[in-house]
Protein backbone atom coordinates (compact mmCIF):
# COMPACT_ATOMS: atom_id res chain seq x y z
CA UNK A 1 0.00 0.00 0.00
CA UNK A 2 1.45 3.47 -0.55
CA UNK A 3 0.74 6.56 1.19
CA UNK A 4 0.49 9.99 -0.51
CA UNK A 5 2.99 11.88 1.32
CA UNK A 6 1.26 15.06 3.31
CA UNK A 7 2.84 18.50 4.35
CA UNK A 8 3.92 18.66 8.13
CA UNK A 9 5.50 20.89 10.49
CA UNK A 10 8.75 19.41 12.62
CA UNK A 11 10.71 21.50 15.60
CA UNK A 12 13.86 23.04 14.79
CA UNK A 13 16.69 20.60 15.50
CA UNK A 14 20.64 20.58 15.76
CA UNK A 15 19.63 17.89 13.12
CA UNK A 16 17.42 20.11 10.69
CA UNK A 17 19.19 23.20 11.71
CA UNK A 18 20.72 24.07 8.40
CA UNK A 19 17.95 22.82 6.03
CA UNK A 20 16.07 25.61 8.18
CA UNK A 21 18.13 28.06 7.27
CA UNK A 22 18.76 27.22 3.74
CA UNK A 23 15.14 27.74 2.93
CA UNK A 24 15.21 30.96 0.55
CA UNK A 25 12.82 32.83 -0.95
CA UNK A 26 12.97 34.48 -4.50
CA UNK A 27 14.94 37.46 -4.72
CA UNK A 28 12.43 39.19 -5.57
CA UNK A 29 10.54 38.40 -2.37
CA UNK A 30 13.18 39.33 0.13
CA UNK A 31 11.87 42.63 0.83
CA UNK A 32 9.04 40.72 2.65
CA UNK A 33 10.05 38.33 5.01
CA UNK A 34 13.13 37.98 7.60
CA UNK A 35 15.65 34.91 6.26
CA UNK A 36 15.43 32.15 8.50
CA UNK A 37 18.11 32.73 10.39
CA UNK A 38 17.16 36.15 11.42
CA UNK A 39 13.69 34.85 13.07
CA UNK A 40 15.96 31.49 14.81
CA UNK A 41 17.74 34.63 16.45
CA UNK A 42 14.94 36.38 17.31
CA UNK A 43 13.51 33.27 19.07
CA UNK A 44 15.86 32.97 21.06
CA UNK A 45 16.11 36.39 22.66
CA UNK A 46 12.24 36.62 23.07
CA UNK A 47 10.79 35.09 26.16
CA UNK A 48 10.27 31.54 26.53
CA UNK A 49 7.00 30.65 24.80
CA UNK A 50 6.33 33.27 22.52
CA UNK A 51 8.23 32.44 19.02
CA UNK A 52 7.13 28.90 17.78
CA UNK A 53 9.19 28.18 14.93
CA UNK A 54 9.06 25.22 12.47
CA UNK A 55 10.40 23.41 9.66
CA UNK A 56 7.81 22.64 7.20
CA UNK A 57 8.33 19.19 5.40
CA UNK A 58 6.33 16.96 3.00
CA UNK A 59 8.28 13.76 2.70
CA UNK A 60 12.05 13.92 3.21
CA UNK A 61 11.72 17.48 1.72
CA UNK A 62 11.99 21.14 3.20
CA UNK A 63 9.89 23.02 1.87
CA UNK A 64 9.17 26.21 4.15
CA UNK A 65 9.61 27.87 7.43
CA UNK A 66 6.93 29.46 9.60
CA UNK A 67 7.32 31.47 12.91
CA UNK A 68 4.47 31.93 14.87
CA UNK A 69 4.02 33.77 18.09
CA UNK A 70 1.70 33.14 20.94
CA UNK A 71 0.21 35.88 23.21
CA UNK A 72 2.75 38.79 22.38
CA UNK A 73 2.73 42.09 24.38
CA UNK A 74 1.52 43.94 21.13
CA UNK A 75 2.30 47.75 22.19
CA UNK A 76 4.97 46.86 24.45
CA UNK A 77 2.89 48.16 27.53
CA UNK A 78 0.75 45.11 28.92
CA UNK A 79 -2.31 46.45 27.33
CA UNK A 80 -2.85 44.14 24.37
CA UNK A 81 -1.58 40.61 24.05
CA UNK A 82 -1.90 39.28 20.31
CA UNK A 83 -1.13 35.95 18.65
CA UNK A 84 -0.87 35.06 14.89
CA UNK A 85 1.85 34.12 12.43
CA UNK A 86 5.29 36.11 12.44
CA UNK A 87 7.06 34.90 9.51
CA UNK A 88 6.69 32.36 6.54
CA UNK A 89 9.23 31.43 4.09
CA UNK A 90 8.24 29.30 1.18
CA UNK A 91 11.41 27.66 -0.47
CA UNK A 92 11.05 29.40 -3.97
CA UNK A 93 10.73 26.32 -5.91
CA UNK A 94 8.27 25.04 -4.04
CA UNK A 95 5.65 27.99 -4.09
CA UNK A 96 2.22 27.27 -5.69
CA UNK A 97 1.62 24.34 -4.08
CA UNK A 98 -0.40 24.62 -1.22
CA UNK A 99 2.22 24.87 1.87
CA UNK A 100 1.79 28.49 2.14
CA UNK A 101 -2.10 28.02 2.82
CA UNK A 102 -0.87 24.64 5.09
CA UNK A 103 1.30 27.02 7.07
CA UNK A 104 -1.65 29.31 7.77
CA UNK A 105 -3.97 26.44 8.79
CA UNK A 106 -1.37 24.81 10.77
CA UNK A 107 -1.27 27.88 12.95
CA UNK A 108 -4.69 28.86 13.24
CA UNK A 109 -5.27 25.24 14.50
CA UNK A 110 -2.61 25.29 17.32
CA UNK A 111 -3.92 29.21 18.58
CA UNK A 112 -7.46 27.58 18.56
CA UNK A 113 -6.04 24.48 20.39
CA UNK A 114 -4.98 27.21 22.65
CA UNK A 115 -7.90 28.49 23.45
CA UNK A 116 -7.46 32.01 20.50
CA UNK A 117 -10.11 33.33 18.64
CA UNK A 118 -7.90 35.53 16.40
CA UNK A 119 -5.09 35.28 14.09
CA UNK A 120 -2.84 38.17 13.29
CA UNK A 121 -0.16 38.37 10.47
CA UNK A 122 1.39 42.06 8.80
CA UNK A 123 2.31 42.11 5.93
CA UNK A 124 4.21 44.22 3.01
CA UNK A 125 2.66 45.52 0.04
CA UNK A 126 3.35 46.13 -3.72
CA UNK A 127 4.87 43.79 -6.18
CA UNK A 128 6.29 40.50 -5.14
CA UNK A 129 4.27 40.85 -2.03
CA UNK A 130 1.80 38.73 -0.40
CA UNK A 131 -0.74 41.46 0.24
CA UNK A 132 -3.32 39.29 -1.87
CA UNK A 133 -2.60 36.06 -0.32
CA UNK A 134 -3.79 36.77 3.25
CA UNK A 135 -7.33 38.23 2.09
CA UNK A 136 -7.64 35.17 -0.27
CA UNK A 137 -7.34 33.06 2.92
CA UNK A 138 -9.96 34.99 4.82
CA UNK A 139 -7.66 37.36 6.36
CA UNK A 140 -9.89 40.99 6.93
CA UNK A 141 -8.10 44.25 7.56
CA UNK A 142 -9.42 47.77 9.19
CA UNK A 143 -6.82 49.64 8.19
CA UNK A 144 -4.84 49.28 11.08
CA UNK A 145 -0.99 49.46 10.35
CA UNK A 146 2.16 48.28 12.17
CA UNK A 147 5.63 49.57 11.20
CA UNK A 148 4.22 50.29 7.96
CA UNK A 149 2.96 46.96 7.56
CA UNK A 150 -0.93 46.12 7.25
CA UNK A 151 -2.30 44.25 9.86
CA UNK A 152 -4.76 41.49 9.20
CA UNK A 153 -6.55 39.37 11.20
CA UNK A 154 -8.56 35.93 11.24
CA UNK A 155 -11.69 35.11 12.89
CA UNK A 156 -11.01 31.55 14.21
CA UNK A 157 -14.14 31.60 16.47
C1 LIG B 1 3.23 34.26 0.03
C2 LIG B 1 3.67 32.79 0.15
C3 LIG B 1 3.81 32.44 1.63
C4 LIG B 1 2.58 31.91 -0.49
O1 LIG B 1 2.93 30.55 -0.33
P1 LIG B 1 2.54 29.43 -1.43
O2 LIG B 1 2.92 28.12 -0.88
O3 LIG B 1 3.08 29.83 -2.75
O4 LIG B 1 0.95 29.61 -1.46
P2 LIG B 1 -0.15 28.45 -1.73
O5 LIG B 1 0.34 27.58 -2.85
O6 LIG B 1 -0.51 27.79 -0.45
O7 LIG B 1 -1.36 29.34 -2.24
C5 LIG B 1 -2.62 29.37 -1.62
C6 LIG B 1 -3.53 30.23 -2.47
O8 LIG B 1 -3.04 31.58 -2.46
C7 LIG B 1 -2.74 31.99 -3.81
N1 LIG B 1 -1.52 32.82 -3.71
C8 LIG B 1 -0.28 32.42 -3.34
N2 LIG B 1 0.56 33.49 -3.34
C9 LIG B 1 -0.18 34.56 -3.74
C10 LIG B 1 0.12 35.93 -3.94
N3 LIG B 1 1.35 36.44 -3.72
N4 LIG B 1 -0.88 36.72 -4.36
C11 LIG B 1 -2.13 36.24 -4.58
N5 LIG B 1 -2.47 34.95 -4.39
C12 LIG B 1 -1.51 34.12 -3.98
C13 LIG B 1 -2.54 30.72 -4.59
O9 LIG B 1 -2.82 30.91 -5.96
C14 LIG B 1 -3.54 29.78 -3.93
O10 LIG B 1 -4.83 30.04 -4.41
P3 LIG B 1 -5.83 28.82 -4.79
O11 LIG B 1 -5.97 27.98 -3.54
O12 LIG B 1 -7.07 29.48 -5.22
O13 LIG B 1 -5.13 28.06 -5.87
C15 LIG B 1 4.99 32.50 -0.60
O14 LIG B 1 4.87 32.99 -1.92
C16 LIG B 1 6.22 33.13 0.02
O15 LIG B 1 6.91 32.51 0.85
N6 LIG B 1 6.53 34.39 -0.39
C17 LIG B 1 7.74 35.08 0.01
C18 LIG B 1 7.78 35.47 1.48
C19 LIG B 1 6.53 36.18 1.95
O16 LIG B 1 6.01 37.12 1.37
N7 LIG B 1 6.07 35.69 3.12
C20 LIG B 1 4.96 36.26 3.83
C21 LIG B 1 5.47 37.28 4.80
S1 LIG B 1 4.16 38.03 5.73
Amino acid sequence: MTTTPAPRLVEITPHNFEAATGIKVRPEQEFAVSPVMQSLAEAYVHPAGVAWPRLIVDGDRPVGFLMAFFGIDWKEDGTLFRSGLWRLNIAAGEQGRGYGRFAVESVAAEIRRRGGKEMYVTWHTGPHSPENFYPKLGFRTDGETSEGEIVGVLDLS
